[in-house]
């Protein structure tokens, strides 16, 4: 990341307000992706606002939902989604060329059981989706923020844990990945100590099946890094 975008990120955080987790960047957005979010949004998008939604009114019916924070390019969701027709998914991120992406892929796959939303993934835990609702939580490779200076930009925190948790019903899973060892521990100390949740494996779990490798991680791979994924169970 460059200098420009990290001074970026310290000054879009006034005093009074939460440090994201994000930077959103001007990057250019092809004319297809463009294309994708003005007529995908249309059909899969989800509009914020802070009020409860209703998700069986969101999907037309009822089923279980997993949120995604971060999907990125959108590729990973949509397979996964693709893989898992009798659950819905809400998928979020900031990134445009990844809203309009995600969307040219639903269109493609004709997938009707994701619905999308261009906002900060914690404003919509928190204000509109209800405790005990959701029977699963992806977070694929967040952003590591390696320097030190920065790890408070980190996602995974203790307070973002119990609301996760909190927004998860009794039996349902969050799953998480990264290719950044450090920000690994740190997520299984944080993951450990939220009272909510309980462990699936003894430390870190092995990649599930229906996780297909994701952009991020074949980049993190080809640097050498090694991939952690952690799998807790709201009780
Ligand atoms: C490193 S990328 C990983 C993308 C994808 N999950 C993958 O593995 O290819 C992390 C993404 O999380 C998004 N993100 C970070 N914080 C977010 C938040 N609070 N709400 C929504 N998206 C967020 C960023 O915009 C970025 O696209």
């Amino acid at each position: 990341m460059s200098e420009l975008i990290e001074s970026a990120a310290e000054s879009d955080a006034p005093q009074h307000r939460r440090i994201r987790s994000f930077v959103v960047r001007a990057g250019r957005m092809s004319p297809k992706q463009i294309r994708g979010v003005d007529e995908g949004m249309l059909r899969f998008g989800l509009i914020y606002s802070p009020e409860p939604i209703h998700l069986s009114a969101a999907f037309g019916r009822s089923a279980p939902c997993v949120l995604e924070i971060g999907f990125g390019m959108g590729v990973t969701t949509a397979e996964i989604a693709t893989a898992q027709p009798d659950t819905d998914f809400l998928a979020i991120e900031v990134h445009p060329p990844g809203v309009g992406n995600l969307c040219n892929l639903l269109s493609e796959r004709q997938l009707s059981n994701v619905r999308v939303m261009q906002h900060d993934a914690v404003e919509v835990l928190t204000h509109m989706i209800a405790p005990n609702s959701l029977s699963g939580i992806h977070i694929y490779f967040p952003d590591p923020w390696h320097k030190k200076r920065h790890n408070k930009r980190r996602l995974v925190q203790p307070d973002l844990t119990t609301l996760l948790a909190s927004r998860l019903s009794v039996g349902g899973y969050l799953h998480l990945a990264t290719d950044w060892v450090p920000y690994a521990e740190h997520m299984l100390e944080v993951l450990s100590a939220e009272p909510m949740l309980k462990n699936s494996a003894s430390d870190y779990s092995a990649r599930p099946s229906w996780r297909p490798e994701t952009k991020f991680e074949r980049r993190g791979l080809k640097l050498g890094h090694e991939v952690r994924d952690l799998l807790f169970l709201r009780v």
